[in-house]
């Protein structure tokens, strides 16, 4: 395949950014994305040029590093992370646009890679458990409903990449913020800082100049590891709950 990448290209956060084309032949459609961006960087270097900088990590889809905007869809067209995108979901002689995501609370960092540390502050003001618990427990010791585990494990596969973010039009992070605090607020670990957990993150999350969510739902639309919407009416309910206790 041939191809031609329009790529954002940013010196550094406080420079402004540009559009940049580059044509990139011999493309294997069995090439992850990011085998390709690896091709180009090894070209562009091979010509004495600044390589494009992009994140990555794990490229199996677990860190959640390697986010950017494909084409203007989080993740681009496929529901998987960049690093388990191919370019067989792309065609012989497409133009394909590839950006940092766009987000207040994400500043560019240089070219394609963002500072998502508002996320860890997030994390920070209460995605924790600090209940002295000892030594792994058997496993069985602590009897969790069937739902709420299988809910539980469906938020705690959040990676904290990014996409719920850059696809909201409010920049909201709540898909993100509702699966930690769904993850910890399901198990009885959890319960001693059920209500000061929700309120801290929130307003962490206000704090770092996220927007507020307006259940317009494109986050779970791209996120990649398919968090359900309605891990934000449970961190609704739980917000509520502390409020009315007055926590
Ligand atoms: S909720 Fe989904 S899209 Fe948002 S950070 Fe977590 S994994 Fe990524
Ligand atoms: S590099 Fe880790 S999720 Fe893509």
């Amino acid at each position: 395949m041939n191809i031609t990448l329009r790529v954002w290209r940013q010196a550094g956060p406080d420079v402004e950014g540009h559009m940049e084309t580059i044509e990139v032949p011999d493309v294997s459609e069995h090439m992850s994305f990011l085998e390709m961006i690896d091709v180009v960087n090894d070209r562009l270097t091979l010509e004495g040029k600044e390589p494009i900088a992009i994140d990555s990590d794990c490229r199996e889809g677990i860190c959640g590093t390697c986010g950017v905007m494909i084409n203007r869809q989080a993740h681009g067209p496929v529901r998987a992370t960049v690093c388990q995108l191919h370019m067989r979901s792309f065609t012989d002689g497409e133009t394909i646009d590839v950006e940092p995501w766009r987000a207040d609370a994400f500043p560019v960092v240089k070219d394609l890679v963002v500072d998502r540390s508002a996320f860890d502050r997030i994390i920070a003001a209460g995605g924790y458990i600090s209940a002295p618990t000892g030594s792994a427990p058997e496993a069985h010791s602590t009897p969790v409903k069937k739902a709420d585990a299988d809910h539980a494990f469906d938020a705690a596969t959040c990676i904290a990449c990014g996409a719920c973010v850059a696809a909201c039009p409010n920049g909201s992070a709540m898909l993100f913020t509702a699966a930690k605090v769904t993850h910890l607020g399901l198990l009885p670990q959890g319960q001693p800082e059920r209500g000061s957990r929700v309120l801290n993150m929130i307003n962490q999350h206000d704090e770092e100049g996220f927007g507020g969510c307006t259940n317009i739902g494109e986050c779970t639309a791209v996120c990649p590891k398919g968090i359900p919407f309605d891990t934000i009416s449970q961190l609704n309910r739980d917000m509520l709950g502390a409020l009315l206790r007055g926590e």
